[in-house]
């Protein structure tokens, strides 16, 4: 998997201003609008402040944060992109977060039956997962993700600058998906992944490995844009990580999303190892290198049912089976894997025991 793999809409690249000015120039006969929130917007705002003067960009900023990753917020753009006459030959840009390219892409998606967009992505989560692939939409009723489209955005500007104001429990977090991106389909991914100094982060030999994570996940989304097949494959570490993310935030400890994936990843190995054939020391290594790097969330037997109970909520679940993505070797997926809810304490059991 190389770069050149990635799709020509997608833009690597530290002149924001020059790319934004190409694409906005290709939307010439509609308005512009730009979505950002607080941090984002200090970020990256001044960096295009000549362009929002020029095209008379109009700026609509929303809270960040899951909680407002709501209809509430999707109304606050849409009432903005009314008041200022979008139509649908204009544009939105979504500057931010995962939760902000989510949101204004289904804002986007859903006005008027769709405007364009494009994501300019701050995280670095963003950057190698949410912002790509058309994942578009919001929370409803206390469930992730719960209302939104598949729509793809018309660009994505990945500027790896952004990364450096990030902080390292929120880079480990993007890292997460990148480690996902190699076991499920590079082995060559993942060796340059366990070599990279996370001590140290070099930002120009950062840039070329996320473009590898991103023609990982390029490459699922093309051959399978609505995950009725192979993008199955990005949801390896999620059906366990998910109900951890969901468990912890309950419980009043939220993780972040790379760090339940990463306790999710390693219960789902362990599940590969049983059902897949996956090396049983390499699921040794594999999990100590991981637990080092990420700590742990702990969990006694006691939670097991409720950590359960979760994973059979999981909107990618056929029916009652809890629809699992597992791996046979790094690089090799099996979709569609069914596992026992013995299985699955067992799997809970192999992650509680281990020491970090
Ligand atoms: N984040 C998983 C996907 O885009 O399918």
């Amino acid at each position: 998997m190389t770069a050149s793999n990635i799709h020509s809409n997608i833009i690597f690249s530290q002149q924001i201003e020059t790319e934004l000015e190409n694409i906005i120039s290709s939307f010439a006969s509609g308005k512009v609008f730009l979505l950002t929130e607080e941090t984002p917007a200090k970020l990256c705002l001044p960096l295009i402040q000549s362009l929002i003067d020029k095209f008379q960009i109009r700026t609509i900023k929303i809270k960040g944060g899951e909680t407002h990753k709501s209809i509430r917020s999707v109304e606050q753009v849409w009432e903005v992109l009314s008041k200022f006459g979008a139509d649908r030959k204009s544009l939105l840009i979504n500057i931010g977060g995962g939760m902000l390219t989510d949101l204004g892409g289904f804002a986007a998606s859903t006005f008027k039956r769709g405007m364009a967009f494009v994501n300019i992505p701050t995280t670095l989560l963003a950057q190698v997962d949410a912002s790509l692939g058309g994942k578009t939409g919001i929370n409803f009723n206390g469930l992730k993700n719960e209302i939104g489209v598949f729509n793809e955005p018309d660009a994505v500007i990945i500027n790896t600058n952004f990364l450096k104001t990030i902080d390292y429990e929120n880079f480990l977090s993007g890292y997460a998906e990148m480690l996902k991106h190699g076991l499920i389909k590079s082995p060559e991914h993942w060796a340059e992944l366990m070599v990279y100094d996370l001590n140290h982060i070099d930002y120009e030999s950062l840039q070329e490995i996320i473009a590898h994570s991103v023609a990982v996940k390029e490459w699922h989304v093309e051959n399978d844009l609505t995950e009725k097949n192979i993008r199955k494959a990005l949801n390896f570490g999620h059906t366990v990580g998910h109900a951890f993310e969901s468990y912890a935030l309950h419980e009043g400890k939220p993780i972040l999303h790379g760090f339940a994936v990463v306790y999710g990843m390693i219960a789902e190995l362990f599940l590969s190892a049983k059902k897949c054939g996956f090396n049983a020391e390499l699921l040794q290594s594999v999990s100590a290198w991981l637990l080092n790097k990420y700590g742990k969330f702990d969990i006694t037997p006691s939670d097991y049912g409720a950590l359960y109970e979760l994973m059979t909520h999981d909107k990618k679940n056929e029916g009652t089976r809890i629809n699992f993505t597992l791996i046979s070797k790094i690089g090799q997926v099996e979709i569609n894997q069914d596992c026992s809810k013995e299985l699955i304490f067992e799997a809970l059991d192999y992650y509680r025991q281990l020491s970090v």
